[in-house]
């Protein structure tokens, strides 16, 4: 039997939609099946997940359903124009028209590209995000940022297209290798981080409960992160303002993820170090409390996570990289700092010199 634990809404006007958060909800035709507008469904997984679980979402679809499975290989490589050009011959070939619905099943990666592959079919078609990542839940399945990666830049062509609805079923996280689960725990204490510190503090106290995979603390932390975020989703859809404080860390992350080759070092890794990173410069500014670095250090430790840099980049390679970064507008780098933990600004004033001043010193350590 489904326990539906909570619903959380994204309020975006027509494109609102519901995050449904419990466990054993992937097989609930109430849920998934309610939200298929056509007979028409696409399910796009991975060679890894859909063993595991393509079969209760075909279940949850119901008899009725003209279903096309498209299965791509496993890996962050396969995030690219030319795996989204392969879903299309897919599609097309089986002959899907506009009343269809495409279903993410699996993590960021699939989700990404799924969801850009229906914002493209036909000009935009229904999707709807069944992530089965930490990281995937609590972050990329919500909020509608879609894309693939080009060789000289992680997620460089995308579209904004929001599902029409996120279903979290819990128990997927089962099955997650540990170090996927460490890497969607960045994702968990950025939210601490940015916006929520008496949720940052209680991460500090329950993270053996997570990495222990109980269920309840499981629930409340995608709960708090998902509300978080649809928080600010509901504000500023587009990143023209608020939305940016979710980057943090990404900066340096990115340059992370660029420099070793996509696939390397995960998302959520590369996003520990680089928050240690803006957490190092906010307290060499003199923001926060030099005592607010080291217990990050100490919390993505316990989480399992990288806190230093490859021991292969230099400050030049960062800096290089993240030139090229989204964020630069205007030749200027915008950067995620905090002002407190739980308060996030932007700053797009960071010079060169504090910069290599911060980065040797960490590349160092
Ligand atoms: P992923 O999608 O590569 O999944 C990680 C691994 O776990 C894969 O091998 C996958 O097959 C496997 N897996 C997934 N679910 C499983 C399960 N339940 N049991 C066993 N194995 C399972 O990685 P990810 O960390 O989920 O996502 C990373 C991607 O998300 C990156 O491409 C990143 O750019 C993107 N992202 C997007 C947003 C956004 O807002 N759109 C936000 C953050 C990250
Ligand atoms: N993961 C950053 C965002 O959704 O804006």
């Amino acid at each position: 039997m489904s326990l539906l634990m909570h619903t959380l809404h994204v309020e975006l006007g027509e494109r609102s939609y519901p995050v449904y958060i419990g466990r054993d909800l992937l097989a609930d035709p109430q849920l998934l099946g309610g939200h298929i507008a056509g007979s028409q469904v696409v399910i796009v997984s991975n060679a890894t997940i859909a063993p595991l679980y393509m079969d209760r979402v075909r279940a949850g679809l119901g008899p009725d359903k003209r279903i096309t499975e498209v299965i791509l290989p496993d890996g962050e490589q396969y995030k690219s124009l030319a795996t989204l050009s392969d879903i299309f011959d897919e599609v097309m070939a089986a002959g899907h028209n506009r009343t269809t619905t495409f279903v993410a099943l699996g993590g960021g990666v699939v989700g990404d590209i799924t969801g850009f592959a229906a914002a493209c079919y036909q000009r935009g078609v229904n999707f709807i995000q069944i992530p089965t990542t930490l990281l995937a839940q609590v972050d990329s399945s919500v909020g509608g940022k879609t894309a693939v990666n080009h060789p000289l830049g992680k997620n460089m062509i995308g579209a904004f297209h929001q599902p029409v609805a996120v279903l979290i079923d819990t128990n997927t996280l089962q099955t997650l290798p540990p170090r996927e689960l460490a890497a969607g725990m960045a994702e968990v204490i950025k939210y601490g981080l940015i916006c929520d510190e008496p949720f940052y503090r209680w991460l500090q106290q329950h993270m053996h409960r997570l990495l222990a995979r109980e269920e309840a603390a499981l629930a409340e932390a995608i709960e708090r992160s998902c509300g978080n975020k649809a928080a600010v989703v509901s504000v500023d859809e587009r990143e023209g303002g608020l939305r940016a404080i979710l980057n943090l860390g990404h900066t340096f992350g990115h340059a992370i993820e660029t420099a070793q080759g996509y696939g390397e070092w995960l998302h959520g890794e590369a996003v520990a170090v680089g928050m240690l990173l803006a957490l190092e410069l906010s307290a060499q500014r003199g923001m926060i409390p030099v005592a607010e670095v080291a217990g990050l250090r100490a919390l993505l430790q316990t989480s399992g996570l990288p806190v230093d840099p490859p021991a292969d980049m230099t400050a030049a390679n960062f800096l290089e990289l993240m030139a090229r970064d989204k964020k630069v507008v205007d030749g200027r780098l915008r950067l995620v700092l905090l002002e407190a933990i739980g308060r996030a600004c932007i700053v797009d004033d960071a010079d060169e010199r504090e910069l290599v001043e911060l980065l040797e010193t960490s590349v160092k350590d």
